[in-house]
């Protein structure tokens, strides 16, 4: 039996003997994607390809703590129904033996090529980065071939995240990185034909204007056009939590500017945060064959209290967003729910005009939207979206799962309140402002059978309980 192999069959029995206990966690979602056992982090290897789109997922199978990392991957022709594939990818080679880390995919003439970081630790702890290629002609069996990158000088062995495209025949890679001076940095590679690479240069860095000290490494890099710009897509390390701003333990956000290819030079705007709520990380976009940019992230944060998640008792941890398409308006990524996410809708369950306070109750797989004057929302007499219109602040707050104590996140919002949609999903809850101007991505551990809502001002209010049973995770056998 091959390393691989054993692997394979090591996860695959974790699945059988966990996934049903699992499933029966009133916490476990119904209509997002998470791990079948264990952990799941970022997103990878996110494309629509030959009709299927393909989410891979960072997946740890044998426990809820980081690891080395297997490549998960589930599939979905309508972006509602989504079913496991077999494993992608398994750590089994001397070149990723301490994990498949992110990556992402392209189409090459009819083949699926994955672009991964092998992440390896010598025998004295030390890091090595290595990043590798695998590739499959039928999108669910992928053959590893091998190392396609070292690395270059003037980097630390953080160096990961390999993130392709194809731009005027060539191909370009971001990868993200730290620079022998512990500064977190963005470098840029070009190919001819996905095998042998050219670093063209650092196209931005954290101590670079408009940046001062933008933190000591960059995860996840994306590089993408939208509407006419180039938008860079990254998740930072080592900031500040300032004021609102950077109040998790990483951020993830985007600049917005112009890549000079000639001379690899990204010139850009601020930093923006991307994300309002606790847990957000490590999104990653694709382009569809309908011409939309598509971002699905990691609901989750590194090193952010995961060990006292209250699912992790039950053997998992964490999950994804929705997919989100994102469109630019007035230089600001707005983030709206994918026009299919109407069919996520079940039955509407109601719709209400309310002029002062109201209380009801709604399903714990629903959807909501608020039209009016929202002064306040109360979920599962757990969780509170407040708007301040003095301060034009709209807040967040929920216990801390960690010790109870109240923790918020707010956003500012200039030009007032006027809509609120909200996806719950037995313990998540993402919340699109004003459609998409903001979001609040956030886990919601309320006690699993409280099913209150409580609305405070001038508004409509109406629900939809949604579907079940969208994530087939029986679809291997299992
Ligand atoms: C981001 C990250 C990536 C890495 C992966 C490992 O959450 O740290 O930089 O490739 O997770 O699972």
């Amino acid at each position: 039996m091959t390393h691989d192999s054993k692997l394979r069959e090591q996860a695959y029995e974790a699945v059988k003997n966990h996934h049903g206990d699992i499933r029966n966690d009133p916490y476990y979602p119904s209509y997002h994607l998470a791990p079948p056992v264990g952990l799941l982090n970022d997103p990878n290897g996110w494309i629509q390809w030959k009709g299927k789109y393909h989410l891979f997922f960072q997946w740890m199978p044998f426990h809820t703590g980081h690891g080395a990392k297997f490549w998960g991957h589930y599939s979905t022709t309508n972006l509602v129904d989504w079913s496991l594939e077999p494993i992608a990818l398994t750590p089994s080679d001397w070149f990723d033996k301490n994990g498949c880390y992110s990556g992402s995919a392209v189409d090459d003439d009819g083949l699926l090529k994955l672009f991964y970081t092998g992440n390896v630790k010598d025998e004295s702890g030390q890091r090595e980065s290595y990043q590798c290629l695998a590739e499959s002609a039928d999108g669910v069996t992928f053959s590893k071939k091998g190392v396609k990158l070292e690395l270059p000088e003037g980097y630390t062995p953080h160096f990961r995240d390999p993130k392709v495209w194809f731009h005027n025949g060539l191909w370009y890679m971001v990868i993200g990185a730290q620079t022998e001076d512990e500064v977190g940095s963005v470098a840029l590679f070009e190919s001819e034909d996905l095998e042998s690479w050219t670093h063209r240069g650092m196209i931005a860095k954290a101590d670079r204007p408009p940046f001062s000290d933008l933190g000591y490494m960059w995860e996840c890099p994306d590089l993408f056009e939208l509407d006419g710009q180039e938008v860079l897509l990254f998740s930072p390390q080592g900031l500040e939590a300032d004021r609102i701003d950077f109040n998790n333990q990483y951020q993830s956000g985007y600049v917005v500017g112009r890549l000079d290819y000639e001379k690899a030079e990204l010139s850009h705007d601020p930093f923006v945060e991307l994300d309002r709520g606790f847990e957000f990380y490590a999104p990653q976009t694709t382009m569809d064959d309908l011409g939309r940019r598509i971002l699905i992230g990691w609901m989750g944060v590194p090193d952010q209290n995961e060990a006292e998640q209250p699912t992790v008792k039950n053997g998992w941890i964490h999950q994804m967003t929705l997919p989100r398409e994102l469109v630019l308006i007035d230089g600001r990524i707005h983030q709206l729910p994918l026009e299919e996410m109407k069919n996520l809708r079940a039955s509407k369950s109601f719709s209400e005009d309310v002029k002062g306070e109201w209380s009801g109750s709604i399903s714990r797989v629903s959807e909501l939207q608020l039209e009016g004057e929202v002064e306040e929302v109360q979920l599962f007499d757990y969780t509170t979206l407040r708007y301040d219109r003095q301060t034009s602040l709209l807040t967040m707050e929920r216990p801390s799962y960690v010790d109870g104590s109240l923790e918020t996140r707010s956003c500012r919002l200039p030009k007032g309140l006027r809509h609120l949609q909200l996806f719950i999903d037995h313990s998540s809850l993402e919340v699109f402002v004003n459609n998409g101007e903001e979001v609040f991505t956030s886990r919601i551990f309320a006690k699993e059978d409280n099913r209150s809502l409580q609305v405070k001002g001038e508004l409509n209010v109406q629900a939809w309980n949604l579907k079940n049973d969208t994530i087939d995770i029986t679809s291997q056998g299992w």
